[in-house]
C-alpha cells in the first residue's frame, strides 16, 4: 500500500481494485434496494455525542469483556462468508490479524477454511457462527466438531431462513469458483455452491439445504449438543430480544445481517436502545451493521452494547492487504475509539454510558 488509508472508508477502494467483480458484489450488495444497506451507515451518523468535559483522560483503556474473553478493544470480527474469495490467505489471515488486534473473531459457517486450522491459527478466542442445516445429523456433527475445534460459543444466525435477494447476485449468478469450498461442510456434502442459471447460486444453497422451520425450541436443541454458549445473531426486535433470553441466549446480536436480507428493515442502531432497555442486564448484546467510525464504537456502547462487529471492512483490509490489511482496520478503529473517548470524558470502557447518547 503506497498511500496508506486515513481510515476504514478508504480501504473499499483498496479493495474493491483487487477483488475480482463477482466477489466484490457478493460482499458490498444489500437486499432489493439497498435501503437498509445504506440505513445503517445513516443511522450511526444521526447519533450525537454529547460529550463530557474536565475528566483526566490522561490513561485511557480500551479494553473490556465479551462473554468472558477479554479483548484489548470492543471491536470484533463479524462472521463474514468466503474469505479466500478476498485474499489467498483467505480466514487464516483475519484470524491471525485479528490475533495481532487482541480481539474476538466469528468464524463464519461458510468460511472456505476448515475450523480447526482457523482456531490454530490465532491467539484469539474464536466464535463459530452456525448455519442450522435441514439435515440436522450434520448440523449436530458441525456443532460436535466447532466444540471440539476450540471454539468458545456458537452464533446462531436466525435472520436467514431463505437468503435475501441481492439483485447483484442474481445478475453474476454468484457461486464459489472451482477450488474454494464450504470447507466445514464438505464431509457432509455440502461443500459446493454451484452456479445457477438466472439466479445466485448461493440464494439457491440457501434454499436447497438450509432449514426454514428453524424456531425457538431449537435453541434449547442446540444447547442440548453443546456446552459452549448460544449466542442469537439477527435480532432486530425488543420481544424477540426476550424470547432469545428466554430460549437461555447468553448473547444476541443486534443485525439486520448488514442490510442483505429484509430490505427496508430499520438500521441497528436505532433498535439497540428498545432492546438494551428489553434485555440489557441478561444478556450480552453485540451490534453489527455499518460500524465504521471510533465514534459508532462509543455509540453502540452508550446504548448499552458490550461490542461492535466489523463486517465488511475486515474483507476490504483482508482484499487490501492480507493479514496487515485487516490488523490496520482494526489499528485505525482503535485509534479513533481512542481519541473519542478521551475527547468525551471517557477514561474506560466502563465510563462510556447512556447520557452520552441520550443527555439528561
Ligand atoms: C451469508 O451469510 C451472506 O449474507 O451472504
Amino acid at each position: 500500500m503506497t498511500s496508506p488509508p486515513v481510515n476504514v472508508f478508504e480501504f473499499e477502494a483498496l479493495a474493491r481494485a483487487a477483488i475480482d467483480p463477482m466477489t466484490w458484489d457478493y460482499y458490498a450488495s444489500g437486499a432489493n434496494d439497498e435501503l437498509t444497506l445504506r440505513r445503517n451507515r445513516s443511522a450511526w451518523e444521526e447519533v450525537a455525542l454529547h460529550y463530557r468535559v474536565m475528566v483526566d483522560v490522561s490513561q485511557r483503556d480500551l479494553s473490556t469483556t465479551v462473554l468472558g474473553h477479554r479483548i484489548s478493544l470492543p471491536v470484533c470480527a463479524a462472521p463474514t462468508a468466503f474469505h479466500q474469495l478476498a485474499h489467498p490467505d483467505g480466514e487464516l489471515a483475519t484470524a491471525r490479524a485479528v490475533g495481532d488486534a487482541d480481539s474476538l473473531m466469528i468464524l463464519s459457517s461458510l468460511s472456505n477454511t476448515a475450523v480447526e486450522d482457523v482456531v490454530a491459527a490465532t491467539s484469539a478466542p474464536v466464535f463459530f457462527q452456525l448455519y442450522v442445516y435441514r439435515d440436522r445429523g450434520a448440523t449436530e456433527a458441525l456443532v460436535r466438531r466447532v466444540e471440539a475445534a476450540g471454539c468458545k460459543a456458537l452464533v446462531v444466525t436466525v435472520d436467514a431462513p431463505l437468503l435475501g435477494r441481492r439483485e447483484r447476485d442474481v445478475r453474476n449468478r454468484f457461486h464459489l469458483p472451482e477450488g474454494f469450498a464450504v470447507r466445514n461442510l464438505q464431509a457432509a456434502g455440502y461443500g459446493a455452491v454451484d452456479e445457477r442459471q438466472g439466479a445466485s447460486g448461493l440464494a439457491a444453497y440457501f434454499a436447497d439445504l438450509l432449514d426454514p422451520a428453524l424456531s425457538w425450541k431449537d435453541i434449547a436443541w442446540l444447547q442440548s449438543l453443546t456446552d459452549l454458549p448460544v449466542v442469537v445473531k439477527g435480532v432486530i426486535r425488543a420481544d424477540d430480544a426476550r424470547r432469545a433470553r428466554d430460549a437461555g441466549a447468553a448473547g444476541i446480536v443486534v443485525s439486520n445481517h448488514g442490510g442483505r436480507q429484509l430490505d427496508t428493515s430499520p438500521g441497528t442502531i436505532d433498535v439497540l436502545p428498545r432492546i438494551a432497555d428489553a434485555v440489557g442486564g441478561d444478556v450480552e448484546l453485540l451490534i453489527d451493521g455499518g460500524v465504521r467510525r471510533g465514534v459508532d464504537v462509543v455509540k453502540a456502547l452508550a446504548w448499552g452494547a458490550s461490542a461492535v462487529l466489523l463486517g465488511r471492512p475486515i474483507l476490504w483490509g483482508l482484499g487490501a492487504g492480507g493479514r496487515e490489511g485487516v490488523a490496520r482496520v482494526f489499528e485505525l478503529l482503535r485509534d479513533e475509539l481512542d481519541l473519542a473517548m478521551a475527547l468525551c470524558g471517557c477514561p474506560s470502557v466502563a465510563h462510556i454510558t447512556r447520557d452520552l447518547v441520550q443527555p439528561g
